[in-house]
């Protein structure tokens, strides 16, 4: 069996302490594997934020994948924002990531859907460079031992109904489609500050979509929060871990049989026009 850490929104500066303060015992628990950090690891994007996160990082045993979220762009430095959106994040925490994490259960990869701007006038937004996922799903099938695939990334590619924020990710939807066209199984993400995982979405592509919580203080009517997920050759399950009345509770919310996956049933004939494949091409 594989555990996955699952992390999403820390948002140190605004972190929240008494949760913090108790995570570490907590995972320390569940025997992680891989620790992986779906994004807005700081709220600002200074130094100051990001050295914290980078010590606490480096205290936590074993792995970790991370990806920047919007906030990891500097929120004060606009010729920065422009020119190097992410030096920080190269500086303080790029290093402390591995570039991929593969076993004979599980096989993950991390995708930046943040962006230093974006025409318009929402930043926080996400977006997705088709060519460079294609790329990025070759890699997955490359490294992949058989296991289920899994992409990470801060921004979800569509919003669950249940959440509280409604965006559009740029190629968001259309990113779904050809994931589940490659038989990618799993697309881990943050952003909405509330814990969810749905398989199927509104435009039918059963890619399993799982989001982690925040913790931190920014909160949107949901205690601090951080996922765990369990892979073998058998099941996937996961549950979200609540901070509540000063310590973390544990409530499954969702399970697969592997063999149930999509990616495990035979074929279905692409839909090329329907997709935009000539995008990618
Ligand atoms: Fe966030």
């Amino acid at each position: 069996m594989t555990s996955i850490i699952q992390f999403a929104d820390i948002h140190f500066g605004v972190e929240d302490q008494e949760a913090m303060g108790c995570v570490k015992a907590c995972i320390e628990k569940l025997e992680p594997d891989i620790i992986v950090i779906c994004g807005d690891i700081t709220q600002n994007g200074s130094d100051a934020e990001f050295k914290s996160a980078h010590d606490w990082i480096k205290t936590l045993n074993g792995p970790k994948l991370i990806t920047p979220g919007n906030h990891d762009t500097p929120m004060y430095g606009l010729i920065e924002r422009f020119t190097r959106p992410f030096a920080k994040y190269k500086k303080w925490i790029e290093p402390l990531s591995v570039p991929h994490f593969t076993n004979s259960d599980v096989t993950i990869l991390p995708y930046n859907s943040s962006r230093g701007w974006l025409f318009g006038f929402d930043w926080s937004l996400g977006a997705v460079n088709l060519k460079d996922m294609a790329k990025l799903t070759d890699e997955v099938k490359r490294l992949s031992q058989g296991g289920v695939e899994m992409i990470m990334a801060h921004h979800p590619l569509i919003y669950p109904e249940m959440s509280p924020l409604q965006k559009l990710t740029k190629n968001g939807p259309e990113t779904l489609k050809y994931l589940s066209h490659r038989n990618v199984d799993v697309v881990l993400t943050g952003h909405v500050h509330v814990p969810f995982a749905i398989e199927r979405q509104p435009n039918e592509t059963e890619v399993i979509s799982i989001g982690a919580g925040t913790l931190s203080t920014r909160r949107r009517d949901k205690p601090a929060s951080f996922n765990h997920i369990s892979v073998d050759q058998k099941m996937i399950k996961v549950s979200a871990i609540d901070f509540t009345d000063g310590k973390f509770l544990t409530t499954e919310t969702f399970s697969k049989r592997v063999d149930a996956l999509n990616s495990r049933r035979p074929l279905k004939p692409s839909n090329e026009r329907d997709v935009g494949y000539d995008k990618l091409s």
